[in-house]
């Protein structure tokens, strides 16, 4: 008899808004975000096996994605046999197509792809509650890669309010070579922000998505999103890596409607008008021989096939 197999995927997102508070004494930062699951998509498939394991392949170079305990989906894996009370091993396999270390939640929807896989694996059906529960403790922004589609995020980004969105939006998205730690990216944000106290007086204790942000994307309207996308990362994570600041600018003077660096970066997500406008900036980053791939968001977060 052959193994037992599930196939699953989690999307990878964006942050179309994202203000950060202060720093709190758990060590993260309260945010107020809207996450857009994007069509960047990590595929998974499990198999019943005598220990937990995980491998990647895929369009991206893995092979520095550390394979043991500290893998985000072999926590995951780990996380539905405690919870469940069972001992049981699966071997997943992790067809990687979101950027490692790119501000794009690939970690994340890793592990949102592995809950839900072994969940039905192993039979244990933990039921959605839970899983969230084990999401968040797995980090910030795994529940929305199990959400998927539109969502608010706030607490560490892991309290969830579903947004309406009508229709679909078109992104680019342009990755570095290298990655940004994301814990270096808000540490830096509260250095910059010790460094001038304007920067210290503006910044809101409870933080807030702003309407605008909401009606441009119930309207499906990208140019009044374009207005309004915004990330308090964004400084930090140019202050870091200033070479993105080249980047954005090339965007938007060849038809981007905005710009804006995705997460703690430092890939790049570009809002187009439409279709041809984004095909068109693709082919102009590839030119400039800068990897830059189309994606359409929202998307449904993760799903067992
Ligand atoms: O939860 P996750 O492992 O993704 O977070 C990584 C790190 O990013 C945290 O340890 C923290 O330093 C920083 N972070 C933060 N505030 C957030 C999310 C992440 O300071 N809301």
């Amino acid at each position: 008899m052959s193994a037992r197999t599930v196939r699953a995927s989690a999307p990878g997102k964006i942050n179309v808004s994202m203000h950060v508070g202060p720093l709190r004494a758990d060590g993260y930062h309260g945010v107020a975000t809207v996450y857009q699951a994007v069509s960047l998509i990590e595929e998974l498939t499990a198999t019943e096996a005598d220990e937990i394991s995980v491998s990647f392949s895929g369009p991206i170079d893995t092979s520095h994605i550390p394979l043991g305990d500290s893998n985000l989906a072999v926590r995951a894996a780990r996380a539905v046999a405690a919870e469940a009370g069972i001992t049981a091993g699966a071997r997943l396999e992790i067809v990687k197509n979101v950027p490692i270390a790119g501000g794009m939640g690939g970690g994340s929807a890793d592990a949102a792809a592995a809950l839900v896989a072994v969940d039905a694996l192993w039979e244990t059906n933990l039921g959605s509650t839970t899983l969230y529960r084990l999401a968040a403790e797995l980090g910030a922004d795994v529940p929305f890669a199990l959400h998927g589609g539109t969502a608010i995020g706030l607490g560490r980004g892991d309290i969830l309010t579903p947004v309406l969105s009508q229709g679909h939006f078109e992104w680019v998205l342009v990755s570095s070579d290298d990655g940004l730690s994301t814990p270096e990216v808000f540490r830096r944000l509260d250095q910059l922000r010790d460094e001038d106290p304007a920067l210290a007086d503006a910044v809101d204790e409870q933080p807030q998505v702003e309407a605008e942000v909401l009606h441009a994307l119930r309207n499906g309207d990208a140019l009044a999103l374009a207005h309004h996308i915004h990330s308090d990362l964004q400084e930090p994570a140019l202050s870091l890596m200033p070479a993105l600041a080249d980047a954005l600018a090339f965007g938007e003077s060849n038809g981007a409607l905005a710009g804006i660096v995705s997460g703690s970066g430092p890939t790049l997500a570009f809002l187009a008008e439409d279709d041809s406008a984004a095909l068109a900036l693709v082919e102009a980053f590839r030119q400039t021989n800068r990897n830059a791939i189309r994606a359409l968001a929202p998307v449904r977060g993760a799903t067992v096939h």
